[in-house]
This record gives structure tokens, sequence and C-alpha cells, in this order.
């Protein structure tokens, strides 16, 4: 339906706690994902959360189509997720780069859980419930700690890694969560 404005840091409901949806068939919801899709797709996204676009609601929506410019990222698929329920699998962190659309033009390495279990429900009521790893499980991780406030500059181990995507890579793009 629209393309919202994506709230930047700094903005206090990025730091709220959303809750929990009640009634996962309601007309609001429905049009909550398509807003949240309209976004993430005209900010060549890979991931938005509701609260992203000022919305205090436990939904995300990610996806990553194979993609020649982006070699090294694998692709997941395009998911709605309400009410998402991650669990690490081991206590194992890898440390990669992100970026995210309420932090434009900044990128930061950040630590992730190698393997996660999420769990929740799709725009049907259906659910979901996947085990994955690398690159998939950083992005569900990303867009779920969205919903508890949290953006990904707070997980930064050394500040010497934040800064400036431009600076940091002169020579590449890369995808926004
Ligand atoms: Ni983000």
């Amino acid at each position: 339906m629209s393309v919202r404005p994506v709230l930047r840091m700094g903005d206090v409901r990025l730091l709220e706690v959303a809750k929990i949806v009640s009634d996962k068939n309601s007309s609001q919801l429905h049009s909550l994902l398509i807003d949240l899709r309209d976004t993430m797709q005209a900010l060549n996204g890979a991931g938005l959360a509701a609260p992203q676009i000022g919305v205090g609601l436990r939904v995300v929506i990610f996806g990553v189509q194979a993609n020649p410019r982006y070699p090294d990222a694998e692709p997941v698929p395009e998911t709605v997720l309400i009410n998402p329920v991650i669990t690490p699998l081991g206590n194992e962190k890898i440390e990669d780069w992100e970026g995210c659309l309420s932090v434009p033009g900044l990128t930061g390495m950040v630590p992730r859980y190698q393997a996660i279990r999420y769990q929740g429900y799709d725009e049907n009521g259906g659910v979901i419930d996947r085990t994955v790893s690398g690159f998939h499980a950083r992005v569900v991780q990303h867009e779920c700690d969205h919903l508890d406030g949290i953006l990904y500059p707070m997980h930064i181990l050394d500040m010497r890694n934040f800064g400036f995507r431009e600076e940091f890579f002169p020579d590449s793009s890369a995808l926004d969560e």
C-alpha cells in the first residue's frame, strides 16, 4: 500500500519492547505486512521489523534472493515471522559485518549465534519452525532484536569496527537489515 519512513537510531520508538500480536487475522496486521514489504523492497533491504516503521508489534519480514552483487550472501527465503522465538543452538558466536536501514550508511562487526532454531507464525497463522545457521541465522537475530529495542551497534565488541560503509568498503555495497 505504501512505502513508510524508516525510523533512524535516536528515535526512542526503536528502543521499545514490541507487543505480542494477539489477532493474527486482523486487517491492521494485513496492511502492516504490505507496508513492511513495500518499504523493504523500495530500500533494497534484507529484512525489516515493524518497530522500524513505528509499529510496536512483534512482526518481522526478511528474505534475500541469490544476487550476483552479494556472492557471499546465501539466499534466505522470503519470510513473514510473527511473535518469533529464537533458541540458540550451542554457544558459538561468529562476527560479521551488518548494516541496518535504521542506521543508514554505517556498518559494524557484530557477534551472533552461529546456529539457531526460530519459531513463530506466518501471515496465514501457519507455524514456522526452522533450524538455520550462518547468514540466515544472523538476519533473523538482527530482525528479532528490533522487537526488543536492540540495534546492532549495541552488540559491537570493538568500536574500531564501526563506521561508514564507504570508508570500510569503498568498492562494494551491501544489504541493510
Ligand atoms: Ni535493522
